[in-house]
């Protein structure tokens, strides 16, 4: 990977980010926007988590410092875009590496100004007033609720003067969620290239499995390969489920021994220059599906045909769900775990046995990413641009309606996909999923 003039894979231009800003003005209009973004978070004694910044306030600035902030001024005719962050210090860049500093970041990152944070408290009531509205995701940290309200008080104190404090809260997340659902061509291409190095990563997964390994083995060979490609950080806690810790949805422990005969699910994601893969995939340990395991997961993989089919622009939200759920009871009946039509099954939930999660979710910076799914109360309507995944799943926990062979099999299978003008692009279609393909894989492995 390191002779290929593409990797690391490129950030995406300034542009990109100042045409987002433009945008976001735009739907915002006359008064002052307020985007912090995330401070860094303590794990233990000097030691912190690995920093993750802010997806919105990343996704308008392209800045990935920590202790920023980004302030929009939004006037009839006229938009300053401002950013407060770390100032330059060169005992702490000996400690803790470079950082840009005002001057820097400004001309890096296309923006009109930039302050050192520190300076906060005595601008910001200053950029406040006269200004009609104040854009603030209230709520989101009570820390910076509270610098708000100090900030309001502050210019409110100076009314006498002849200052005007701003009159409007408005919350910025409703119309940044909705741009951030319309994915453009430069995020499009950072998700394609997650959506490979996740696939090859998975892949690598199911040539390692044997027999006798801990479940946190594959997880290293996962995180190995995301590592190697360019991915710098998973995108959220990897699940790696062997056998009955399938149909636990939420598993993390990841440190089972993987018995012969059993599937491993493994649920993983990587983090590509801030935006998000999410695969699953299912197969057997030792390399050749029982034929319980098979019957089970054709019926899947059938459920998730169904709802590609219906991933297509025009349609609603809800319809690759719905399709792929009508094949899962169809599923459900044939192997004898319910009874009844399909339609009372719909009725009465009783699926809901087997399967109890909705079939995906956006995705784009956060792996479920912002965007509203219903739009005046109904399920909005598919639209270039809008990335999802795509992840039926069939969990068959002991109970007195299943028959014995078909105890502890849990199985998803999970893809990303980008609506297109004529349908979807299945961004993480190079991780094989067929039963042959995963099969013939796995033989060839063990040939190696
Ligand atoms: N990996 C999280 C999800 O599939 O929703
Ligand atoms: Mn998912
Ligand atoms: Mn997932």
């Amino acid at each position: 990977m390191s002779a290929n003039a593409n990797h690391p894979f490129p950030a995406q231009p300034i542009s990109a980010h100042q045409a987002r800003r433009a945008a976001l003005a735009s739907r915002l209009g006359p008064g002052i926007a307020i985007v912090p973004t995330t401070g860094e978070t303590a794990r233990n004694a000097d030691s912190t988590y690995p920093y993750r910044f802010d997806s919105g306030f990343f996704y308008l600035t392209g800045f990935t410092e920590p202790d920023a902030l980004f302030v929009q001024l939004i006037g009839e005719d006229k938009v300053e875009n401002i950013l407060f962050c770390r100032p330059k210090d060169a005992e702490r860049e000996i400690w803790d590496g470079y950082r840009y500093g005002p001057d820097a970041a400004r001309d890096a990152f296309g923006l009109d100004a930039a302050y050192p944070i520190d300076e906060l408290d005595e601008r910001l009531p200053q950029l406040m007033a006269n200004q009609p509205a104040v854009h603030f995701a209230l709520g989101a940290d009570s820390q910076w609720d509270k610098r708000l309200s100090g900030w309001l008080n502050s210019v409110r104190s100076l009314v006498r003067t002849g200052v005007q404090a701003p009159t409007r809260l408005n919350d910025w997340r409703g119309p940044l969620g909705e741009m951030r659902l319309g994915k453009d061509e430069h995020e499009l291409a950072v998700l394609r290239e997650a959506g490979r190095i996740n696939a090859a990563a998975h892949v690598r997964a199911m040539r390692f499995a044997r027999p006798g390994q801990m479940e946190y083995e594959l997880e290293a060979e996962i995180l190995h390969d995301y590592y190697r490609q360019g991915s710098r950080f998973p995108a959220y806690s990897s699940i790696v489920a062997s056998g009955p810790n399938a149909c636990v949805l939420h598993y993390g422990e990841n440190n089972r021994r993987m018995q012969d005969g059993e599937l491993v699910l493994i649920d993983a994601g990587c983090e590509l220059n801030g935006y998000a893969s999410d695969i699953t995939r299912t197969f057997p340990v030792n390399g050749r599906f029982s034929p319980a395991q098979k019957a089970v997961y054709e019926i899947t993989l059938a459920a998730m045909q169904a709802a590609f089919a219906a991933a297509k622009p025009g349609n609603t939200w809800n319809m690759p769900h719905d399709a792929a759920t009508r094949v899962l009871i169809e599923g459900m009946r044939e192997l004898k775990l319910l009874g009844g039509s399909v339609d009372e099954i719909l009725e009465t939930g009783a699926y809901r046995q087997f399967y109890m999660h909705r079939t995906g979710h956006w995705m784009g910076l956060d792996v479920h990413d912002v965007g509203d799914y219903q739009s005046n109360g109904a399920w909005r309507e598919l639209r270039p641009g809008m990335v999802f995944t795509i992840e039926p799943g069939f969990y068959i926990r002991p109970a007195e309606n299943v028959p014995k062979e078909f105890e502890h099999i849990g199985i998803r299978i999970e893809d990303d996909v980008a609506i297109t003008a004529d349908g979807h692009e299945n961004l993480t279609a190079s991780c094989p999923k067929t039963v042959a393909e995963i099969e013939a894989l796995m033989a060839r492995a063990r040939e190696d």
